[in-house]
């Protein structure tokens, strides 16, 4: 009887040991697996998506607001409201402010905006916070990320209550080109790294430009581009898309939607995260062949823009230009380029 007890006893203890083993290999495996997750989502855009996937839809407005009544028969006819893909195009006259504060309000957000301010484009900074802490989401909680290599020339500007400014540094170059190239790079490195849980929308602005008018709340949208004033009326032939097939922002005759601003896009952070990402290897890969698309990074967002369509279009009441005058179509200028002598600011 002892014998066969003290084999039994060694056979499980065989069998606890083996079952130990497996059990520490598969908790091994599942750690493992897990951490690669968890790098995964750091690195791309996952973390981020899930926690924001729900900001952009349910409207929620608050009982009882009176607000003027809304009509499918009377409205703009001077202009195109909707694309062929079914996003608005907003122009003064097709939204209501105080309603879609309203809904906004209720949902707390956050909005981020990022303005580069490198060498003498510095000079731009001051109107543009000023005039943005007037108009842009005025009401709402904004922050503002500057990125300059002028770090001691940096103005100090009061802001309203909820609105914060950070100033980063970046290196300085020799060619606007590349200033403007490294924007993409700089704007998902951000994204990565510092709004990982706390904003929902953002918003990428040329800094030599100015707010005159609202811009709230009509803006949000996963994904939003704004028409370029200089082609708007223009057939797309004379768009200038990248034309060289053998770049990642080419564009072929004949093909494309509108003529996107570099100087103003935005949308949900992960959406814009997508985007940056994606123009910025694209840049790269070209610079790496030997190719700078004609406008740069304004080049590649137009490509990313005609096969990734904006879910809402800003009409160029959102991006004026000072030295353009004022079409009949556009009610109101918003925001608009400062007049400048590219000699006196470019570094060539
Ligand atoms: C709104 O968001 C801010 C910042 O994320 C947070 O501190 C605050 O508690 C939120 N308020 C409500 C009512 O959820
Ligand atoms: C734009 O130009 C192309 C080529 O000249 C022409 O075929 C097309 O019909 C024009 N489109 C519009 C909307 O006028």
């Amino acid at each position: 009887m002892a014998k066969v007890n003290s084999k039994a006893v060694i056979v499980i203890l065989f069998i606890t040991v083996l079952l130990g083993l497996l059990y520490v290999c598969q908790y091994y495996r599942i750690s493992l697996s897990f951490e690669e997750t968890w790098k995964t989502e750091k690195e791309g855009s996952q973390t981020i998506r899930i926690s924001h996937s729900s900001t952009d839809v349910h409207l929620e407005s608050p009982p009882g607001l009176k607000y003027s009544q809304p009509s499918i028969v009377h409205g703009r006819t001077d202009v195109v409201t909707v694309t062929p893909w079914l996003a608005p195009v907003v122009w003064e006259g097709t939204f209501n402010e105080l309603l879609l504060d309203s809904i906004y309000k209720k949902k707390n957000i956050t909005v981020a905006a990022t303005v580069f301010a490198v060498g003498k484009y510095i000079m731009f900074l001051k109107d543009f916070l000023e005039t943005a802490d007037k108009h842009f989401f005025a009401g709402f909680r904004v922050d503002f990320y500057v990125f300059t290599d002028r770090l001691n020339e940096v103005p100090k500007v009061n802001m309203a209550a909820g609105r914060t400014l950070t100033v980063r540094s970046v290196p300085s170059s020799n060619r606007w080109q590349e200033i403007s190239a490294r924007r993409m790079e700089l704007i998902q490195k951000l994204i990565e790294e510092t709004f990982q849980n706390h904003v929902d929308y953002i918003f990428c602005l040329d800094v030599d430009s100015k707010f005159h008018g609202r811009w709230g709340t009509e803006s949000l949208g996963g994904l939003v581009a704004v028409i370029h004033p200089g082609y708007y009326r223009d057939n797309r032939s004379r768009f200038p898309y990248e034309r060289r097939p053998a770049s990642r922002a080419y564009v072929a005759p004949g093909e494309g939607d509108f003529y996107y601003c570099g100087g103003a896009f935005g949308g949900l952070v992960q959406e814009v995260h997508q985007l940056a990402k994606t123009c910025r290897n694209n840049f790269e890969d070209d610079a790496k062949e030997g190719i700078e698309a004609a406008w740069q990074e304004e080049s590649h967002l137009n490509r990313y823009m005609w096969i990734n369509k904006p879910s809402k279009v800003l009409s160029p009441e959102y991006l004026w230009q000072d030295f353009k005058q004022r079409n009949p179509e556009v009610l109101l200028i918003r925001f608009s380029g400062v007049i400048k002598n590219y000699a006196n600011i470019r570094p060539n």
